[in-house]
């Protein structure tokens, strides 16, 4: 939880971005920690873009760990990780996100904007948790995982996609920055939702793939793969911002940072997960960008 609160915190609120330092982290990793306490720290309207890939909160109660390995092309439905940050009381859930919310609405620059990953399980708490922090939502993007893993208790429909909401934080105009052309110019050929020269529509067709090298130092319950992130920094974000992730996991957001030429900021809970992001890290191919 955060160690001091934001009106304690405004008498180290200066300088925001000051060479590669943000506030008093140097910028270009993840620091490991709460990130409560250290969103605290971090300037205001010092960050262009977030990119927020929260615990979903959806491991309540259960004993069980889907584990699809095996079943290969299928490219998994969401995990219960059943860890301790995937498990909290409702009540503990909606403060620990408003909490975080609001400070990402105090860093987050007007020019820039906010990317939330959730499913039904979050999503709706953020979604009120933008509105009561006077968060803008621009759109809400459905990545659609077309090689989603089947219900295998045959109770439900497959679920087959996650949610993105995007965000900003300009009160008086809209001054967040998109890139309308390049999102008009994207093509991916196995995104049969997205023709080059064609906008970009809100159902992103991504499946759920990693490829080997996302994979080479270890695994996360609940990694991204890289080509959404990628998606995500093209269209919102220039070379050289700065972009916060404030859960790193095992850092495919920084990742896709540094190698589109942008600086990033990270926070991490756990130890073992930051090991994995700063192996991906060294071995980052920034020769793509
Ligand atoms: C959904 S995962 C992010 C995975 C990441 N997108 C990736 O591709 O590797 C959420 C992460 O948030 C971390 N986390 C949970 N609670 C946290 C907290 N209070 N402060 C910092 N990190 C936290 C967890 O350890 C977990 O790695």
């Amino acid at each position: 939880m955060a160690s001091k609160t934001y009106k304690e915190n405004q008498a180290v609120l200066i300088a925001p971005v000051m060479g590669t330092k943000i506030g008093q982290y140097e910028l270009n990793q993840i620091v490991c920690g709460d990130v409560l306490e250290h969103l605290v720290s971090l300037p205001s309207q010092s960050v262009d873009l977030v990119i927020a890939d929260p615990p979903y909160n959806l491991s309540q109660g259960a004993k069980i760990n889907f584990n699809n390995q095996g079943l290969k092309g299928f490219g998994g439905e969401w995990n219960k990780v059943m860890e301790d940050w995937d498990n909290l009381p409702l009540g503990d859930y909606m403060r620990f996100t408003f909490d975080w919310i609001s400070q990402i609405k105090r860093v987050l620059k007007p020019t820039g904007s906010i990317w939330v990953f959730g499913t039904y399980h979050n999503i709706g708490v953020v979604n009120l948790a933008f509105q009561m922090s006077k968060i803008e939502i621009i759109n809400e993007v459905i990545w659609y995982k077309r090689n989603a893993f089947p219900n295998l208790a045959g109770r439900r429909l497959t679920a087959s996609h996650e949610t993105l909401l995007w965000g900003h934080t300009g009160e008086k105009k809209r001054e967040y920055y998109f890139d309308y052309q390049k999102s008009k110019d994207f093509s991916d050929p196995s995104d049969l939702m997205k023709s080059e020269g064609k906008q970009m529509r809100t159902v992103w067709d991504i499946p759920n793939n990693k490829e080997t090298r996302e994979l080479q130092f270890g695994k996360h319950p609940t990694q991204k793969p890289l080509s959404v992130c990628n998606r995500i920094i093209s269209i919102s974000s220039k070379p050289e911002d700065v972009v916060l992730v404030p859960f790193a996991g095992a850092g495919t957001e920084c990742l896709a940072a540094k190698e589109s030429g942008r600086h990033f900021i990270g926070f991490e809970l756990e130890q073992q997960y930051v090991d994995i992001a700063n192996q991906r890290l060294s071995a980052a191919n920034t020769a793509l960008f």
